[in-house]
C-alpha cells in the first residue's frame, strides 16, 4: 500500500506532480478555466467584492500564500483567518463577500463551524475540499474538489499542493472576469500552472542532497524560517512541517520583524532558513540573513536557479526551478517537506503518525 516507499508521507510527496496535474485538469477546458461544474458563473464572480479565506493549520498557510496572489491579481481585499479565531470574534461580514473554507478532510470542527457562521450571516460559501461527501463539501454553496486522492500521512503534503492550485485558479479566473489582467496574461498564467508538475518532479528527483543536509541538522534545537510576502507564507508551512514530524522547535518570522525581538534568539550555530523566491524582496531578505549570520547563525538559502550570489551569504543552498513569482509556493514548499521528512527519519521518529496529532481534528 506504500507502493515501495518507507512511509506514506514520502509516497504522498511523490504523488504531488500527478495530484497537481489532476486538480488543474479538472477545471481546464480548451486551455481556459471552466468553473461551471463548481457552479460559479462569471456574473456571480463579478458581484464578489471581497474574499475571506478561513482554515486551520496547513490549509491556513495555503490561505496566507493565496492572499498575496489574489490581492495582486484581482485587486479585491482578501482576509485570511484561522477558523478557531474567526468563529469566536463576531466578525463583521460583507454581504457581497465570498467565504472560502479550505479543508483536506472536510471535517475539521472549527472550519465547519466557521462555514456555518458565514451561511447563517447570508454569505456565499465555497469549500476547497479533498474528501468527497464530507461535511464541509455537503454544506458549502460551492465545492472545488482537490484531486489529491486519499492522504494517509498526518502531515499534509499533496492536499496542501492541490489546495494551492485551486486558489491560483480562482484568482486567475476572478482577475480575468474583473478585467484586472489581460487575455494574454491570463493564458500565460494558465500555461505556467501547467509547467508546475514537471518542476515539482525535478525537485523531488533531487532529494538526496536534502537527505544529506537533514542528517546533519537532526540535532538542532531550534530552527527559524524567514521570508517576506509569499516567502513568509512558505516559511510558515516549512516551519510547521519541521516541528510536527521532527519535534524540533521552529518558528516562521516575517524577515523584517527579526530585529523587533526575535533576533535575540539567534545563537552560534542556530539554523536559519531564508526563503527567497520573490525577486522584488530578494535583497531585503538577504540583508536579514546577513544580520543572522553575524550573530552566529548557520544559514540555508532556498531560492530560484540563477540567484547564485546567495552563496556569498548562505552556508547551504537549495535551488528551485524558475516560475512566475505568484506560484513559487508550489515549488518552494517541496524541499521544506523533504527536509522535515528526512530530519524525522534521521531521528527515527514515527513520520506518518507524529505524537499527539490526529489526521482529522473533529474536536474544537
Ligand atoms: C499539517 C496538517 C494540519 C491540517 C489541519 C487542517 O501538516 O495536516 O495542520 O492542515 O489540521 O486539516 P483539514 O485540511 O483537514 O481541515
Amino acid at each position: 500500500e506504500k507502493a515501495g516507499f518507507e512511509h506514506f508521507m514520502m509516497k504522498e510527496i511523490h504523488e504531488q506532480p500527478k495530484a497537481v496535474r489532476d486538480t488543474l485538469n479538472s477545471v481546464l477546458k480548451d486551455g481556459q478555466i471552466d468553473l461551471s461544474e463548481i457552479g460559479l458563473s462569471d456574473e456571480e464572480i463579478q458581484e464578489i467584492s471581497q474574499v475571506y479565506i478561513i482554515a486551520c493549520g496547513s490549509a491556513y498557510h495555503v490561505g496566507m500564500a493565496s492572499q498575496y496572489v489574489f490581492e495582486d491579481m484581482v485587486r479585491v481585499p482578501v482576509r485570511v483567518e484561522l477558523a478557531s479565531e474567526f468563529r469566536y470574534r463576531n466578525p463583521i461580514l460583507d454581504q457581497k463577500a465570498l467565504a472560502v473554507i479550505i479543508s483536506q478532510s472536510g471535517e475539521t470542527a472549527d472550519s465547519l463551524a466557521a462555514l456555518r457562521l458565514c451561511k447563517n450571516e447570508g454569505i456565499r460559501t465555497m469549500g476547497i475540499v479533498n474528501v468527497v461527501g464530507s461535511s464541509i463539501a455537503r454544506e458549502a454553496d460551492n465545492v472545488f474538489y482537490t484531486l489529491a486522492g486519499p492522504e494517509i500521512s498526518v502531515a499534509t503534503t499533496k492536499a496542501y499542493s492541490t489546495q494551492l492550485i485551486a486558489a491560483y485558479v480562482l484568482a486567475i479566473q476572478f482577475a480575468k472576469v474583473k478585467g484586472t489582467i489581460s487575455e494574454e496574461q491570463y493564458c500565460t498564467y494558465i500555461k505556467e500552472l501547467e509547467t508546475l508538475p514537471d518542476k515539482i518532479q525535478r525537485i523531488i528527483d533531487d532529494k538526496e542532497r536534502l537527505q544529506w543536509f537533514a542528517s546533519k541538522q537532526a540535532n538542532s534545537k531550534d530552527v527559524f524560517f524567514i521570508g517576506r510576502g509569499i516567502d513568509y507564507a512558505i516559511s510558515m508551512e516549512g516551519s510547521l512541517k519541521m516541528k510536527e514530524i521532527s519535534y524540533i522547535h521552529s518558528e516562521a518570522y516575517a524577515a523584517g520583524e527579526l530585529k523587533h525581538g526575535t533576533i535575540s534568539l539567534i545563537e552560534d550555530g542556530t539554523l536559519v532558513i531564508g526563503v527567497l523566491t520573490q525577486p522584488a524582496l530578494y535583497e531585503k531578505t538577504v540583508s536579514n540573513m546577513v544580520e543572522c549570520k553575524s550573530r552566529g547563525a548557520y544559514l540555508m538559502g532556498l531560492t530560484t536557479f540563477g540567484n547564485y550570489n546567495i552563496e556569498d551569504t548562505a552556508d547551504f543552498t537549495v535551488y528551485i526551478p524558475k516560475t512566475d513569482p505568484h506560484f513559487a509556493t508550489s515549488l518552494a514548499v517541496i524541499p521544506l517537506q523533504l527536509l522535515g521528512y528526512f530530519v524525522s527519519v534521521a531521528k527515527g521518529l514515527d513520520v506518518d503518525k507524529p505524537r499527539n496529532l490526529a489526521k482529522s481534528v473533529t474536536v474544537e
